[in-house]
């Protein structure tokens, strides 16, 4: 649709700036054409483009309809084609809105009743710094959060867009600001109302950090200190445990087995029969008989379960399958296939029977006893 209201009898002005404005670049002048065709209104001549892109005012802008310096149509220099967000919402008429230290283009977004988010603010603020243009201030950072700030109940109340196109005859309207009698001090930029709470959104940090905004975070209390430290504390002991169960994985995992040879005292120390005191400890039995002393390997013969010595019945009984043994040793009953083994014995130098179940006399089913080997036993 063309833009009727900036119809004049000498000329169209489309989507043009209002003079006074900027000189425009080619971009803009091919926007502003290829606007015009679609919209069937006449096309910018040769001339209109030269005194364009001069910045000078169009032949019908000097004066022949629209005057030049309209307070209608004019804009402040810093308001170009390359801000669309704020250039290109228009103006309800009837909207009040507060504009003590608000831009124009800033008022205008008030005025529509848009609210800007924060990441919105910050993407402006890279956007004007880039472009060398006056950043935000806070009063318009919060009018366009739509936050209620201390300046608005003492702020004027300017009824229309027309009152504020006036307003934007002088070359800076932000400079009519300070002229507000009741005005208050603008808010400093470490404000609340421009301090995130929290870690930025994605995409945002870095236009926030140019802008100003965002760049402060959460306060760093005792509580969070005290927090972090746990937290740091807990990943300090995972990491320590779990460098400690790596390395044992190099550790050698050695079995520490009893000795196999030992010394048991004295022949004097046995007297007849089975002496059952070191079963526990080497597994064996002390066996005495009138002419010889030896020692039982305290392990059935059949699947290696310990036998208990029953000293009511004079045997060994083994508690797995029931197999059973005389008091030397000798099965006679059970699923045992032959006596249990008997362990090598000698006297040490100092007189003490010198125990070793690593060699180990059998008697097996069918074949020779090795009892009466030497070693075997020891003669009393
Ligand atoms: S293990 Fe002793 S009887 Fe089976």
């Amino acid at each position: 649709m063309a833009d009727q209201s900036n119809t004049a009898t000498t000329g169209v002005r489309g989507r043009l700036p209002a003079w006074p404005r900027q000189a425009l670049n080619a971009s803009v002048i091919a926007a502003e054409q290829a606007y015009r065709k679609r919209s069937g209104l006449p096309l910018l001549t040769d001339e209109d483009i030269a005194n364009l892109k001069a910045g000078e005012p169009l032949a019908w802008e000097r004066g022949d309809g629209v005057p030049a310096a309209s307070p209608a149509s004019a804009v402040p220099p810093a308001a170009t084609l390359a801000a669309p967000p704020l250039d290109s919402a228009p103006v309800p008429p009837a909207t009040a809105v507060s504009t003590a230290g608000l831009s124009l283009e800033v008022a205008k977004q008030v005025a529509a009743g848009k609210k800007w988010s924060k990441s919105s603010i910050a993407a402006e603020q890279a956007r004007r710094k880039r472009n060398n243009l006056p950043p935000l201030t806070d009063v318009e950072i919060t009018a366009l959060l739509g936050e209620t700030s201390a300046a608005a109940p003492a702020a004027p109340v300017v009824a229309t867009a027309a009152s504020q196109a006036a307003s934007a005859a002088a070359p800076a309207v932000r400079a009519a600001a300070p002229a507000t009698p009741a005005g208050p001090p603008p808010v400093a930029r470490s404000g609340e109302s421009t301090r995130y709470v929290g870690t930025p959104a994605v995409g945002t940090s870095k236009a926030a950090a140019a802008g100003g905004v965002a760049s402060v975070g959460p306060e760093d209390g005792p509580v969070n200190q005290q927090r972090r430290r746990f937290v740091w504390s807990a990943v300090a002991a995972f990491l320590v445990a779990w460098f400690l169960a790596f390395f044992r994985f190099f550790l050698p995992r050695t079995l520490f087995e009893p000795a196999t040879s030992f010394k048991i005292g004295y022949a004097s120390d046995f007297g007849l029969g089975v002496d059952t005191k070191f079963q526990q400890k080497f597994r064996i039995w002390v066996d005495r008989t009138p002419d010889r002393i030896f020692v039982i390997y305290a392990r059935c013969t059949h699947l290696g379960c310990t036998p208990d010595w029953k000293p009511s019945e004079n045997k060994f009984k083994c508690p797995c399958h029931g197999s059973g043994y005389d008091s030397e040793g000798v099965n006679f009953e059970g699923p045992a296939p032959r006596p249990m083994d008997r362990a090598h014995v000698e006297l040490a130098p100092d007189g003490q029977i010198l125990v070793d179940v690593a060699r180990l006399y059998q008697w097996p089913k069918g074949q020779p006893t090795q009892f009466n080997d030497p070693g075997a036993f020891l003669s009393t």
